[in-house]
């Protein structure tokens, strides 16, 4: 697993931007690049980030598929608070994606169960996540997997948890029972399918949920600490995130990955 430690939100930004710019730019053009995205807030500087990237021409989406990680049940697309509402708003209209490339799981579908098993196969069908952008949540749940979830489960409906919805009372005029209580997400089992997966954590909010991933053993208590399992991980964290990792491992990953000066251009 790698750390990668930046100084701000907004250099966690650019960096995650960048990294998925040059995914993206060295991938074959003859297969199309499968990137599987998250909403909340903390993506929101790194979609911001590619959108200019987009403008500028120094990358295009074109050839891209997209597959989200999750969505509430019961809210339609259009309700400004679903998380297709959020995607679009947010980014997939700023870029030059196509419109058939993207994926968002509906919470609306008829039979839930079947539509999470259509995703799957959508994804294999696609031919596999090349890169899984995610956040992570205070309780240091992956999409919605929350703590206690299967570490190999599928794409399936969850209930949420009263943290969750704690958290996520912002955009539910504060209010926590507005909250929908249940969401389809991918599985565990599904983001470690990837062939690479990079999480953003930031905030000291997250400080807890980045030191049980990072020092302590693999758990579904804290199901971000699958990553140690997986082959090629990248957590990309601002100082506020490292606030409970002991100081010897903060200093460790910054001394083996180095500054990361990016040329920002
Ligand atoms: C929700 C989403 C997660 C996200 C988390 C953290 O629970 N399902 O995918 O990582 O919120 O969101 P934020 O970045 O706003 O803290």
């Amino acid at each position: 697993m790698r750390v990668i430690i930046q100084n701000s939100y907004e250099l966690v930004a650019r960096w995650a931007a960048y990294h998925v710019m040059q995914r993206i730019n060295e991938h074959p053009a003859n297969a199309p690049f499968v990137l599987g995205l998250p909403t909340g807030s903390t993506p929101l500087g790194m979609y911001h980030e590619l959108i200019r990237l987009c403008s500028e021409g120094k990358v295009s989406f074109q050839n891209v598929i997209t597959f989200n990680m999750d969505e509430y049940v019961g809210l339609p697309a259009a309700d400004p608070r679903s998380y297709h509402h959020f995607m679009w708003e947010n980014f997939f209209s700023h870029i030059d994606i196509r419109k058939e490339n993207v994926h968002i799981l509906d919470g609306m579908a008829p039979d839930l169960d079947e539509e999470c098993r259509r995703y799957e196969e959508a994804i294999q069908h696609a031919g596999g996540i090349d890169l899984f952008v995610g956040g992570v949540g205070a309780d240091g749940h992956i999409a919605f997997n929350e703590p206690g979830s299967s570490l190999s489960s599928r794409t399936r409906i969850k209930t949420l948890t009263r943290d969750t919805k704690l958290a996520n009372a912002r955009f539910f005029d504060g209010n926590p029972d507005r909250v929908p209580s249940y969401a389809l997400t991918v599985g565990v089992g599904t983001i470690m399918d990837a062939r690479e997966v990079m999480i953003l954590v930031s905030g000291i909010e997250k400080a807890r949920a980045l030191h049980n991933a990072v020092e302590m053993g693999v758990n579904h208590m804290w199901t971000l600490s699958c990553l140690q399992l997986h082959p090629k991980a990248i957590l990309v964290c601002d100082d506020d995130a490292t606030s409970e990792m002991r100081v010897g491992t903060v200093r460790y990953f910054k001394e083996i990955e180095g500054p990361h000066l990016v040329n920002w251009a």
